[in-house]
């Protein structure tokens, strides 16, 4: 089932999630229908405040990049309960990120691309794994929504500034794009 996207300026986006256990409802379903609603929104990650739960859940399938990044090629996880360490050797780079939650915004983000990350998969088995280059990208932008960030929190204020009322339209739903969405001011769109 596609769920309708959660945008820019709804409170959901903005607290801290929790973790889960294997009990939670419908586990099994909730992720197959965050998998289908991030292919159907044409995305690389999905986290579950995005759909409107403040849990510690994340899909992301970069297979997509791997004609610019062949080290992506088939790299797809389940993150659940994540928790992520910055590192501070690695790579400092400033690349463009997008997100589903502010479409049609584009904003260059410097990010350091080294993190060590340990999570759950689907069945609930431990991983604990150094990420690097654009990859260590994508986990940081994910995991920021866990904690009630977006990408555009990074970005400086003259530039959040020139934004402005791109920004505005997102939190009244004015929004274009091609799959459905949810808003502060529009809540049952
Ligand atoms: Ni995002």
């Amino acid at each position: 089932m596609i769920l309708p996207i959660y945008l820019y300026g709804h409170p959901v986006l903005r607290k801290v999630s929790e973790d889960i256990t294997k009990d939670y409802p419908d586990l099994k379903s909730l992720i197959a229908n965050m998998w289908e609603t991030m292919y159907d929104s044409d995305g690389i990650g999905l986290a579950a405040p995005q759909i409107g739960l403040n849990i510690r859940l994340i899909v992301i399938d970069v297979d997509v990049l791997a004609d610019t990044f062949p080290e992506l090629k088939g790299v797809k996880f389940t993150l659940i309960n994540p928790r992520l360490e910055v590192l501070d050797d690695g790579e400092v780079k400033s690349r463009d990120e997008g997100c589903l939650s502010l479409p049609g915004i584009g904003e260059s983000v410097k990010r350091t691309e080294k993190v060590r990350l340990t999570w759950l998969d689907e069945d609930f088995n431990p991983h604990d794994e150094v990420f690097e280059g654009y990859l260590s990208r994508v986990i940081q932008h994910e995991y920021d929504h866990l904690e009630g960030h977006v990408f555009i929190d990074h970005i400086s204020p003259i530039r959040k500034q020139l934004i402005k009322s791109k920004l505005n339209n997102i939190i009244n739903g004015k929004v274009n794009c091609g799959y459905r969405t949810r808003s502060v001011a529009k809540p049952k769109r």
